[in-house]
């Protein structure tokens, strides 16, 4: 089911999207060699709360932590810790949500720390991109799968993969809500959005082939042959002037 929002309840999100971006920039500020993931969540973890709001990610499903913090191989779900040390050339992808009267933000970057390669520059400009041409797809009229053919075909032209098994998705008193954004799909299909509707799009593009694995730890998300990673994703409302993004400061 899907939960159309009001022009109120999106006034809040709003903040809660304002509160997530800020997060998000601080954990970035912090990215640098030496420095361990542990360190960057806390920091996260102080920000949102001295905002007023709540991690969304902290105990959803078990999850231990604040953000999710996912370097290199690591696609979505790592797990901060005091043994995880960025290191010169990591690229870092932070993933935060908070809640604030009642509402989700949701949003996630790639970060490089330090001087990074070429190979992994390419990637994080390439997703990042295509996030936003998945954005510019998110008006009324159009469909989920015109999103998520905008990011696949931008990638998939310049050689990347689009994983499957994760997914975007609505945002609202939930942290996930109908309906799934997938990064691939067909244009002209899927659910026809309207104005009210609230997404995450959130595109997970892999140098190599598209399959992840699970760890041991039932989180960290790995490629499974290896290759880079990078993440990037913004909360998203529908309205009738287009879309707007919730999860940007002023
Ligand atoms: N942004 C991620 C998502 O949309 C974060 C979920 S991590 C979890 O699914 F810990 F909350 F599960
Ligand atoms: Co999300």
């Amino acid at each position: 089911m899907i939960v159309l929002k009001t022009s109120r309840e999106l006034s809040i999100m709003r903040k809660a999207g304002k509160i997530s971006q800020k997060a998000l920039r601080l954990a970035g500020e912090a990215v640098e060699p030496g420095v361990s993931t542990w360190e960057i969540d806390k920091i996260v973890r102080q920000y949102i709360e001295s905002e007023g709001a709540t991690p969304s990610f902290l105990g959803y499903s078990g999850y231990p932590a604040s953000a999710c913090i996912s370097v290199n191989n690591v696609v979505i779900h790592g797990i901060p810790s005091k043994s995880t040390i960025l290191k010169h050339g990591d690229i870092v992808s932070v993933d935060v949500g908070a809640f604030y009267q009642g509402f989700h933000g949701d949003n996630a970057w790639t970060f490089p720390c330090g001087q990074i390669s070429e190979e992994a520059r390419a990637l994080l400009e390439a997703t990042e991109k295509s996030l936003f041409l998945g954005i510019e797809q998110a008006r009324p009229g159009n469909r989920i799968g015109d999103v998520g053919h905008a990011v696949q075909g931008y990638v998939e032209a310049r050689g990347y993969s689009v994983v499957r098994e994760f997914v975007g998705h609505g945002v609202g008193a939930k942290l996930h809500e109908d309906p799934s954004v997938p990064n691939y799909g067909t244009p002209g299909r899927g659910v026809r959005l309207m104005p009210g509707m609230v997404i995450a799009i959130e595109p997970m593009i892999n140098v190599g082939k598209p399959g992840v694995k699970i760890l041991d730890d039932g989180w960290t998300t790995v490629t499974q042959d290896g290759s880079l990673s990078a993440h990037f994703e913004h909360t998203v409302a529908i309205t009738p002037d287009g879309p707007v993004l919730l999860t940007a400061l002023d």
